[in-house]
């Protein structure tokens, strides 16, 4: 089966970030309850983000620990490209 961009990054961050929890029950605990805490119950919407500062610092640790892209995509011009004063030649030879 063939995953694409988006797809297979997600899958495996979030994978990375289930399995970092079961093997730190206290870390699980400690996000389960800001849940419980900050959400009150109801569904958790984008601005909720402000408020649940050890859940957006478990995502942001887990993407800098298991970065599924650590070098990032190799780039370069097609055709010679004038970009404000610098000059990119289409040749990395
Ligand atoms: C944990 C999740 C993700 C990671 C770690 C990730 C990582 C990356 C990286 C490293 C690049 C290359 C950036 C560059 O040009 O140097 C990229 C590009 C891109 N990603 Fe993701 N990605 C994730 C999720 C997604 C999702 C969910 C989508 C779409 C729904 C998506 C769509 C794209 C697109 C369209 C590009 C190309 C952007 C461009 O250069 O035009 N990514 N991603």
């Amino acid at each position: 089966m063939e995953i694409k961009a988006g797809v297979e990054t997600s899958m495996t961050t979030l994978l990375w970030m289930i399995l970092l929890m079961i093997r730190n029950p206290n870390m699980q605990r400690k996000l389960r309850d800001e849940i419980h805490e900050k959400l009150n119950g109801n569904v958790p919407v984008i601005s909720d983000k402000v408020n649940l500062d050890y859940v957006m610092a478990y995502i942001s640790e887990t993407l800098r620990y298991k970065n599924v892209a650590p070098i990032g995509v190799f780039h370069r011009a097609i055709s010679s490209t004038k970009i404000g004063m610098i000059l990119k030649c289409a040749s990395l030879n």
